[in-house]
Formats: C-alpha cells, structure tokens, sequence
C-alpha cells in the first residue's frame, strides 16, 4: 500500500503509546483514522493529540470506545465505520495489547485469558470481521487490487522467543505472528498485504495495564503491585518513541514487508534473536541428519519393493472423494485461485 491519502485507518489500542503513535502518522498521511479503545478519558485525549500532531479536523477522527476481545462490540464497530466512512478500513492496524510478567508455572487462566484475550483474540476478531468486507470492497485479481488494502498486527521481539517469565504474552505474539504471515500469502491475489509489526521496547503505558485488567479475569498468579508496575514504567520511559515506530511500520507498509522489525535500544537484542536462531538452526541440523536416514531407508524399502507394487499414497485425490481445503462454495468473494490451496 503506498497511497494513504483519503483512505481509512482502523487502529485498535488507538488511545495511547504504539497504536497513539500510529494514529497520528497516519492521520497525517491524509487517512481518516479510527481509534479504538477499552479507555474512554484516554480514547478523547488521544483525539485532540492527533488533531493537533496532523492539522486535520474531528471529522477525520472516529474515536470508538468498546472491549475488543467481545465479538458482538467488534462487529457494531465495524458496522459504524462502514456507516459514517462509507466502506471498511483500506488499513487494519491491531496494536491493542496488555502484558502481566510472572512465572509461567504460577499462570492462571485468568492471567491466560486476559493477555492471550486482548494480545491474540482480539487480532483474530478484527481479521475474521474485518478481512472478507476488504476484500469484497477493495480486492481484485492477479495480485493487482481494485483499491489498496492491507491488515497490519503490532506484535512483539518476544514472539521469536518463548521465556519462563513472559509465557501467554510469547505465545500469543508468536501466533500473531504466525496468522499474519498467513494473511500475507492469503491476500497477495486479491492484491492486498499483511504487516506484523515487532518491536523491542516501547515508550508507552503497558506498564499499567494492570490497572485496567477486567474485574472477572483478576485472579493472577503473579506478584503484582504498584512497585512492580513502577519497574515496567522504568523500563518503558528508554523504549522508541511511538511516532517514531508508526513511522517505521508506514514505510515497511509501503515497501511491502511481511515482518517489520525496528529494535530501538538495547541492541543486544540481536544477540538474543541470533542465540534464538541458533538453537533452532541446531535442532533442524540434527532433523537434517535423522532425515538422511530416513530417507536412506525409503530409497532401500522401494529398491526391495515387487515392480507391481501399488504406489504409495500421496496428496492425489482419491477417485470418489474432493480435494480438502477450500472455501465453501457460497462464498463468492474468494479468489479461485485458492481453492483449494495449502501455501
Ligand atoms: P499501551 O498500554 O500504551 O497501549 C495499549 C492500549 O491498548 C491501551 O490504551 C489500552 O487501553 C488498550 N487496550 C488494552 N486492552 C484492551 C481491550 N480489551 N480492548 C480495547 N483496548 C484495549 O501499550 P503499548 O506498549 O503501546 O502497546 C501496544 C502494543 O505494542 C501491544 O500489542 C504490546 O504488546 C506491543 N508491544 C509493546 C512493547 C513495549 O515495550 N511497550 C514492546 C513490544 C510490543
């Protein structure tokens, strides 16, 4: 997507810290910009910051206050949009995320369903919702698109790497990860584009998300205190200044990268993703070596197999049946070129 003039953002999170920053870059890209979230005195401040940072007008500012992890609010969200824009966002940005540290063997289901509730559930909401009304309106074919569109998720370093004390926050960003690489094979014929956003450290407020965790979720297995959130705020003042990343995810948006990763100090967070790297480049290793002999094997049990032998079963369609894995035949949106398709 290189054009933004005109066109309509939905950024989720949109009140504060990374989703604040990418509101105002691309409210000053010329895009109407709907921000969304759980806080409604902070969702209004934000509205008059953009004003200010882009020089456009509160028509061009949609402020939407509801839980995005609820599905029903989600789609009446989604419907206001369509109904005061006229059409869907060309541009989903879902940035809303909280985070809770603790031992992972201390985790309760509240801890899991809090942080993998808002830092996953809600990206799969706004996709599911979201992604078939962009096509409908927007895509094309062959790769080439009636209008620009493209989903972007602002994910996290820590989706690279699994850690003792950062458990359901890992997992749901290694899985929004994951879904949005998906999403960018998935659009590419509809002419459409799928970003992940994965940064380091942020100069934000995640570091009180604690104080807003819902009433029914708030029986955690962590340690946590208004001492313990005074670290995380330490932490966060030396993280990258929100403009400054939203500014990073326009330009991997235009340029058409699927992973967008700005580090922002320390850089030893290279060492660690290398460290990552490493050990999964050791493991697939020793694969390669077990498949040698695998396929070591295969290669003497066919040599040793009779000439009329029956040939082995593959991915062909058996006579009778259909080949798996495409769209239900009502949904006409669907490019055929994906039907049915794996990669
Ligand atoms: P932030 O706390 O400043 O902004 C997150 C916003 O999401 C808040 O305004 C909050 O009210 C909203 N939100 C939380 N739960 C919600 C819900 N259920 N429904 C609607 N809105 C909800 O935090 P920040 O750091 O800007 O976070 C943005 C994204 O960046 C998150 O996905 C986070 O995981 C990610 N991230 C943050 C890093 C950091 O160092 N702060 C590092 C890497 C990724």
């Amino acid at each position: 997507m290189k054009d933004f003039k005109g066109k309509i953002a939905f950024i989720t999170g949109g009140a504060s810290g990374a989703g604040l920053g990418q509101a105002k870059v691309f409210a000053k890209a010329g895009m109407k910009v709907v921000i969304t979230d759980v806080r409604r005195d902070a969702l209004h401040n934000a509205v008059s910051e953009i004003i200010e940072y882009a020089g456009c007008t509160a028509a061009d500012v949609l402020p939407l206050c509801f839980d995005l992890t609820c599905r029903e609010a989600y789609t009446d969200a989604a419907n206001t949009v369509e109904k005061i824009y006229g059409g869907p966002p060309h541009l989903l940005v879902q940035t809303a995320g909280v985070n809770s540290f603790g031992p992972i063997e201390a985790s309760t289901f509240d801890d899991f369903d809090w942080v993998m509730g808002v830092c996953l559930d809600h990206v799969v909401n706004g996709l599911v919702i979201f992604v078939p009304r962009m096509i409908k309106a927007y895509g094309g074919k062959d790769g080439v698109p009636k209008e620009e569109f493209h989903v972007a998720a602002t994910s996290s370093m820590g989706a690279f790497m699994g850690g003792a004390g950062t458990g359901p926050y890992s997992a749901a960003k290694a899985a929004t990860n994951n879904l949005m690489y998906a999403y960018s094979m998935a659009l590419r014929p509809y002419g459409g584009g799928s970003t992940v956003l994965c940064p380091a450290n942020i100069n934000s407020n995640i570091g009180n998300a604690e104080k807003y965790r819902p009433e029914h979720l708030r029986n955690t297995g962590y340690h946590v205190s208004e001492g313990t959130m005074a670290h995380l705020n330490s932490i966060h003042a030396g993280g990258i200044d929100p403009i400054e990343l939203g500014e990073y995810l326009k330009e991997g948006i235009e340029t058409g990268r699927v992973i967008v990763m700005p580090f922002g100090p320390p850089d030893n967070w290279m060492n660690m993703l290398r460290d990552n790297h490493t050990t999964i480049e050791e493991y697939v290793l020793t694969e390669v070596e077990r498949n040698k002999k695998i396929e070591e094997r295969m290669a003497e049990r066919m040599r040793n197999m009779p000439n009329d032998a029956p040939p082995m079963a593959g991915w062909t369609v058996p006579e009778g049946a259909e080949a798996f894995g495409s769209a239900r035949k009502d949904l006409d949106y669907i490019d055929p070129s994906r039907n049915p398709r794996f990669g």
